[in-house]
């Protein structure tokens, strides 16, 4: 399974699956949410209504409607709070439980943005360590997905997924 990074808009990637950094309301809201719900129209919000919500480091996939992307994996990622409240684990999941939905629905490309750090705060360092570690972990088993793409929207967060990816 090859691992790259990307720097650019998530919501023009073309692959089987983008990745939305989603919250617990499964509602929308700014930054990568935003874009994507804009991108993809009215009818994702539609489809994700149906979830109730979806629990940080869980998952849940939708269709990618206007999107280039066939479907939408949305994650909500930790909110770091210093790091004592399990963060770094329920990131770790939200990267596993996307790549095993994407998996389970025969996706081959997938698309991950820098989950929880933006908003969420998460440290960047942490964070794109845990996404190299956590998609190189899933790697390690035969699966459909041949191609896990880690877009960075600024050249600072590509620069610490490629640093991640050269020490990983
Ligand atoms: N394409 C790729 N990456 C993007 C895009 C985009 N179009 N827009 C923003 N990003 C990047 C941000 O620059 C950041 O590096 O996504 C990363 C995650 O930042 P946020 O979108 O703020 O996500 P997060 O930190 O996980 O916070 C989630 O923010 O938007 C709300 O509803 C969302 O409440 C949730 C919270």
């Amino acid at each position: 399974m090859e691992i790259r990074t990307f720097l650019g808009d998530i919501t023009k990637f073309e692959c089987d699956a983008i990745v939305n950094a989603a919250n617990t309301s499964l509602l929308g809201g700014g930054g990568v949410d935003g874009a994507i719900h804009r991108a993809a129209g009215p009818k994702l919000l539609e489809a994700c209504r149906k979830f109730n919500g979806c629990e940080t480091g869980q998952a849940i996939i939708t269709w990618g409607y206007n999107l280039p992307a066939k479907y939408v994996i949305h994650t909500p990622g930790p909110i770091w709070r210093g790091g004592g409240n399990r963060e770094e684990e329920l990131l770790a999941d939200c990267y596993r439980n996307s790549l095993e939905l994407a998996r389970d629905h025969d996706c081959e490309t997938v698309a991950f943005p820098s989950i929880s750090t933006g908003v969420y705060h998460f440290p960047l360092d942490k964070a794109s360590e845990i996404a190299v570690r956590t998609v190189k972990d899933f790697g390690q088993q035969p699966s459909i997905i041949r191609q896990v793409t880690l877009v960075a929207f600024d050249a600072k967060t590509k620069e610490y997924y490629d640093r991640a990816l050269q020490r990983i």
